[in-house]
């Protein structure tokens, strides 16, 4: 079986998707793995800066494109930095959120802006994970789980139920148009079993 080197982990607010990565983050760590446990927006000092100005404050300080302007720029910070020097010296990274969370977030629920989605990631990023593991939760328990966090980071919950609803429907066509790197996994389940299927997909 071959090992999936760059993974990301996806989904709606609240899904559990931190959760797994993290475990699986564990795992590997207690096998003894090289490995880089990361996320979006951050995962770099640059893009951790950038961060803080996307995930606070009301919903209406950024429109939807200046959001793909900052999410982006945060993004080649981040694989700059910290991916692909990782990739380079033969280490994994486990990434909570990349690229997927732009095409439904800015380019299908908060702008209908995919095809400016798609092209400022051809031209500025140019990488896909190995394997995307997409968290699948009900919205309505997602967001309450989301929210209760309390992290002071809550703009994109402050959308709402519909919005989560309609980024859950765009995780699920994400899932049909790229079938062999996005795995659905169903996260109305235990904790420890959800991450049994996480486990074995972990597994290329
Ligand atoms: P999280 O760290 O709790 O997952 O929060 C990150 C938030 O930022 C989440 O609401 C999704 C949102 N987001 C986007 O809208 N676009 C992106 O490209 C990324 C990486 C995150």
């Amino acid at each position: 079986m071959k090992q999936a080197k760059f993974l990301s982990f996806e989904g709606i607010d609240g899904c559990g998707k931190s959760t797994q990565a993290k475990m699986l983050n564990q795992h590997y760590l207690d096998q003894g793995k090289d490995v880089v446990f990361s996320r979006e927006p951050g995962g770099s000092p640059g893009a951790e800066a950038i961060r803080g100005l996307l995930l606070t404050g009301n919903t209406d300080k950024w429109t939807a494109e200046t959001e793909l302007l900052l999410f982006t720029a945060a993004r080649r910070d981040h694989l700059e930095t910290t991916i692909e020097p990782a990739l380079a010296s033969g280490k994994m990274v486990i990434c909570d959120r990349f690229a997927d969370s732009t095409r439904v977030y800015q380019g299908a629920t908060r702008g209908d802006l995919r095809s400016k989605v798609d092209l400022l990631h051809t031209t500025m990023i140019g990488r896909e994970p190995d394997l995307t593991i997409i968290i699948d939760v009900e919205p309505e328990v997602a967001l309450k789980r989301g929210l209760a966090r309390n992290t002071g980071e809550d703009r994109f919950e402050d959308f709402g139920l519909k919005f989560q609803e309609s980024l859950r429907v765009g995780f699920l066509k994400l899932a049909e148009e790229y079938p062999l790197r996005c795995q659905l996994v169903d996260g109305n389940r235990p904790t420890e079993e959800v991450f049994k299927d996480v486990l074995a997909l972990a597994q290329l």
